[in-house]
């Protein structure tokens, strides 16, 4: 395997030793054809896993027929993708753009653009901390973490910073300013650990929100899309945002992110105010739309529903056994094992031992397997995941603590 120094930018830090060169079902494969149990598609991206059948027949079909044709024409897959987002979330009107940071760029840009002409000096968006919304100037200022701002200079003026699931400190902030647009947050965050917003918490901002005539986005890149048990994990809040923004999950694997926003909102960008050359094309969009059309069967997400229910199971009686388990948190597909110990470290003992996991916020280990996992991997996985956990949980000097 050739060194990736010589040519490649090295911002993802050193990478690990594997280099997959095919799937199948929620297995991957490496350049030796070993085979290893996948607990992370992608970064909650492979949803319907490798090698999905009508996946598969979708985008051959498609790259047989025409891959893109820019947005100045009429584009059918676009056309059905968006109803179908429509669909399976709110009646409202979509835009697609590549990935889930230009989908939160898009979503603030209109927050902004319907904030100033509607309210004349509404344009502050309010964000949380730990929060992740991307990487480009807006969403990256957006993600309220120093971490991600540093070595930048100036980032975009305009965001306020709230505490995570403080429904003080968010009331007194929406009462007070009145300058403020929209409030934009994630209700599970993935990449700061896999905390969990209370149902409290939540329930107050969009009270606040809808008294004020404030917008309420939510960030469903890495929770959307069948990934919680719920197609949205806002439905599981009972709550309906002003703009929800996607990516990962989406396309199953090829690039695509969209915002979806209520009626009301789309004459906020008239012609020339957003675009992009290749967001929606043919391709990207026919992925989306056999992504949401195994999503939305009633089947599949009650499999998700089973699948959670045997991994937090099986999880519980592990942290029983060990103190190494200091908590579990998520929903669904969409779980954060609290460790103490180091989290990279179990990622390289997994990978060796033929399981892909992933680590965030240092000790937190997040597992996000494809949606449509058998029973039968899951458990395969899990006890791997376990043996592991046992043996690094043997040097780990607390007493176990009871549930
Ligand atoms: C909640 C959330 N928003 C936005 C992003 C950025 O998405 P992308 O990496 O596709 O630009 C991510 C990526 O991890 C995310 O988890």
């Amino acid at each position: 395997m050739n060194d990736d120094r010589e040519y490649l930018f090295q911002n993802y830090g050193e990478r690990l030793p594997a280099a997959f060169i095919k799937g199948d079902g929620s297995y991957l494969y490496d350049q030796d054809n070993k085979k290893y149990v996948d607990f992370l598609s992608g970064i909650a991206v492979s949803a319907l896993g490798y090698s999905h059948p009508a996946y598969q027949k979708a985008l051959h079909g498609q790259i047989d027929r025409i891959i893109h044709s820019s947005n100045l024409f009429l584009n059918q897959e676009q056309i059905e993708a968006a109803r179908l987002i429509s669909e399976t979330s709110f009646p409202g009107k979509s835009l697609f753009v590549n990935s889930g940071t230009e989908a939160n760029e898009a979503a603030i840009k209109l927050a902004r653009r319907y904030g100033l002409s509607i309210h004349r000096k509404k344009f502050k968006i309010v964000t949380f901390t730990g929060s992740f919304h991307g990487r480009t100037f807006g969403s990256m200022s957006a993600t309220a973490q120093s971490k991600i701002h540093g070595g930048f200079g100036p980032i975009v003026p305009g965001f306020i910073y709230a505490p995570y699931n403080d429904k003080k400190a968010i009331r007194k902030i929406l009462k007070r300013d009145k300058h403020i647009a929209a409030v934009m947050l994630e209700l599970i965050q993935g990449e700061s650990g896999i905390n969990v917003a209370d149902a409290d918490f939540v329930k107050e901002i969009f009270e606040t929100c809808n008294q004020k005539g404030i917008l309420t986005i939510i960030d469903e890149v890495q929770t959307g899309i069948g990934r919680t048990g719920q197609t949205y994990v806002h439905q599981h809040y009972n709550v309906t945002p002003d703009i929800l923004t996607l990516a990962k999950g989406l396309g199953g694997g090829v690039p695509i992110g969209a915002i979806h926003a209520k009626n009301f909102l789309s004459e906020h960008f008239p012609q020339g105010s957003h675009g992009t050359t290749f967001g929606g094309n043919h391709l990207a969009s026919a992925a989306a739309a056999a992504v949401l059309n195994e999503v939305r069967k009633k089947q599949f997400v009650s499999a998700v529903n089973a699948s959670s229910v045997y991994m937090f199971d099986r999880l519980k009686k592990i942290k029983q056994k060990t103190g190494y388990i200091k908590s579990l948190r998520g929903m669904g597909l969409h779980i954060g094992v609290e460790i103490a110990g180091d989290g990279k470290q179990l990622v390289k003992d997994a990978l060796e031992e033929k399981l892909i996991l992933n680590c965030v916020a240092g000790n937190v280990i997040r597992i996000m397997p494809p949606l449509n996992i058998s029973m039968k991997t899951l458990e395969e996985g899990m006890d791997i995941f376990e043996k592991l956990i046992l043996k690094n949980g043997e040097s780990y000097e607390n007493t176990p603590h009871k549930q």
